[in-house]
């Protein structure tokens, strides 16, 4: 079947195709039915059925006589360090550790924050969480202690599992301090916290509330997987929204194990056994759903890469692990292409290693710009894939189904959409817009499984965020256009997020860390087009009348408390003194029309603008900056 007779088929009877998808997986009772509709556009997918995610992640796979396969390879070019770990030796750590957070304590139901980089204990973690039915939250480590706060108070998790610290290019990540002190910073306390001690740094354990890892699990029972209700949650991922809370995108465990154990032959063309690997991190979507779940749930191996693109040591480092360990689908982000591409534009690490074993590359997570898929595609000779996706979704939304069928590929496109989905473009009034307009993309709903069913203690703000707007479809707060092909284009956000090296990022929570700052009197950011990571924050700021102290010394601050609220990931660095900001008369800031002037694009004058002469006083202010050249 190719990918028309498939999508087709999906149209025809979704529920009659998930329901054969859900065949894959080993059910403790089998669904009755696919879809429950809970009504007022909410949905849920195999409720009534009972399931454990470790179970057809791990121990089935051991069940089945694959327990000697290796389930995944950890290698750190930062810690030199490489280890494999089989499947029968995953099911073992996993049940020790599920065993002694049992024995703490931890049961169904309970939140479980886990705060690590990128080791192999982090994927166990999470995995001895979804062994006991408890919902873990993974938070990235480039978070400051404040964002950990806030996870923290909103999830009221009974436990917190940390490593030591992080390892960045030359920097360790003291993760326990930070978990300290957000600890401190939160209302809520866990009842204990269990830390991974690296040997780049012990940390200081508190007696009574933080136990070792490995200590800890020394003497108990292994714990049995419990078998969940289908809508039970899987996990909790905070993502960026437009204001500084961020959202709790919350996944039920049937539609992931269902949706994700689909993609893996479906798009990723792998097969079980062979070797799938996305240089992501565990703090991301692509890490919970392409470096631990899908591909073990799949019965792949998969890689857990603690290193960067280029030097960690060199810019060779992505083909060296390829060739090692004989990778069949690469995933990464275009901005980890732009990074290699910048320093080894005529590929001579290509040429280093033999890349035979490859079969193609999969780009996400911002725009894929022509320019680096050309390149790939002239150094890989692979086929190389854009597809589009979202923290929401979970898996891939819009994709080129290479598993299925590879379909033509569009420079600039992430092609079209997958079962589940039936992208439509829309105007602001909710009318269809026709082929090569640009407008609002939007969805039908239900969404499929896999995909969030809700937010975490915030239904009021999903239903705002994503089902309002356009009733009867889910918004995806993109705008773009699909061609007489089919094929969709991305082409922007329509709210206040932005798209830092791949990393999804609020300019509204920035916005209130600058506007925390005593002499700010008003202020906005903006993403600028930045030509590796893709966009970097900009931010403006209005000082209080009466403030006569050295501009730059204002907005060193504000820099440092962007890194210091937020996190190093924010990669806030740029930052300006304005006497005003551009706005409607009726007060809304023109962040739109400062992109343009900042991206030296053309523009047209607001009809609303209040005082146009501000752009121009803008204009000099980003030239300042290297900016609206
Ligand atoms: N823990 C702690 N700090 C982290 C971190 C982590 N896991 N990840 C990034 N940071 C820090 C970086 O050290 C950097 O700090 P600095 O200001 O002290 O230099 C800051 O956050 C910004 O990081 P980043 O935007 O990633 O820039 P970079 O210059 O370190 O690296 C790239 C640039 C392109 C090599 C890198 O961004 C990259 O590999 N991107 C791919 C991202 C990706 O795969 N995303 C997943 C989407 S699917
Ligand atoms: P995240 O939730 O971090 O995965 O970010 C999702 C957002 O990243 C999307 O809403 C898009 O704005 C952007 N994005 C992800 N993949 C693509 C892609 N292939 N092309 C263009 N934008 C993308």
């Amino acid at each position: 079947m190719g990918y028309k007779d498939v999508y087709d088929s999906w149209k025809s009877d979704p529920e009659a195709f998930w329901m054969d998808a859900a065949k894959a997986i080993d059910w403790d009772q089998p669904p009755s039915k696919a879809l429950f509709d809970l009504g007022d556009h909410m949905y849920e997918w195999f409720a009534d059925a009972k399931v454990n995610t470790c179970y057809n992640a791990v121990d089935r796979h051991v069940e089945a006589g694959r327990g000697e396969q290796t389930a995944i390879i950890y290698d750190s070019p930062i810690t030199h360090t490489k280890r494999e770990i089989s499947y029968v030796e995953l099911r073992n750590r996993v049940a020790n550790l599920a065993g002694a957070l049992r024995a703490k304590g931890v049961e169904k139901g309970d939140r479980v924050i886990i705060y690590m980089p990128m080791i192999p204990e982090a994927l166990e973690a999470m995995l001895a969480c979804a062994r006991l039915g408890a919902i873990h939250s993974v938070v990235f480590g480039g978070f400051a202690a404040n964002e950990l706060a806030v996870r923290i108070d909103d999830a009221k998790p009974k436990a917190i599992i940390a490593a030591s610290c992080g390892l960045e290019p030359g920097r360790v990540v003291h993760y326990k301090p930070l978990l300290d002190g957000a600890i401190d910073l939160a209302d809520h306390k866990p009842d204990f916290c269990v830390i991974f001690q690296r040997e780049q740094e012990v940390a200081q354990l508190i007696e009574g509330r933080d136990y070792n890892w490995h200590g800890f699990q020394y003497g108990v029972e292994p714990a049995e997987c419990v078998p969940v209700e289908g809508n039970h949650p899987s996990y909790i991922l905070y993502t960026s929204g437009t204001t500084g809370a961020p959202k709790g995108v919350i996944r039920h465990t049937a539609g992931q194990l269902v949706a994700l154990n689909w993609t893996m032959k479906n798009i990723y063309n792998v097969d079980p056994g062979d070797v799938f690997w996305a240089a992501s991190d565990v703090g991301w979507v692509v890490g919970h759903s392409y470096i631990c779940y899908g591909p073990l749930i799949h019965g792949n191996t998969t890689i857990v890469f603690e290193g960067k693109p280029v030097g960690t040591p060199d810019a060779g480092t992505f083909w060296r692990v390829i060739e090692e360990h004989k990778v069949k689908t690469f995933f990464t982000a275009p901005t980890a292409f732009r990074a290699v591409k910048r320093e080894d534009p005529t590929g001579e690490y290509v040429k280093k290693y033999d890349l035979s074993g490859l079969d193609q590359v999969f780009l996400a997570g911002e725009r894929a710009d022509p320019d680096t898929i050309v390149w790939a595609q002239d150094q890989l000779q692979k086929p190389i894939i854009d597809h589009w996706w979202q923290t929401e979704l979970g898996f891939p939304g819009v994709c080129n189904p290479v598993g299925i069928e590879l379909l033509p590929v569009k420079l600039g496109s992430p092609s079209v959409p997958l079962p589940g989905y039936d992208m439509k473009i829309l105007d602001d009034a909710g009318n269809e817009l026709p082929r090569g307009e640009l407008g609002a993309i939007v969805t039908p709903l239900p969404l499929p499984p896999g995909t969030f069913p809700n937010l975490w203690n915030a239904e009021d703000r999903f239903k705002k965020s994503y089902l309002s707007n356009f009733p009867g479809y889910y918004e995806t707060g993109d705008a773009g256009m699909i061609d007489e092909d089919g094929y969709l284009y991305i082409m922007a956000r329509t709210d206040d997020v932005i798209n830092v090296a791949g990393h999804r990022l609020s300019t509204g929570a920035m916005e209130e860390v600058l506007a925390d700052h005593p002499d700010v009197a008003e202020c906005a950011v903006i993403g600028v087009s930045d030509s590796l990571k893709g966009q970097m924050p900009l931010g403006f700021l209005c000082l209080n009348a009466g403030v006569d102290r050295d501009h730059a010394e204002v907005v060193k601050e504000v820099v440092k408390s962007v890194r210091e609220k937020i996190g190093p990931v924010a990669a806030f660095k740029l930052c300006c003194v304005v006497d005003r900001l551009p706005k409607t008369r009726s007060g809304k800031i023109l962040r739109g029309t400062m992109v343009s002037i900042a991206d030296s694009q053309d523009y047209k004058m607001p009809a609303t603008i209040d005082d146009p002469a501000i752009l121009d006083e803008i204009k000099v202010a980003l030239q300042g900056l290297g900016y609206a050249k």
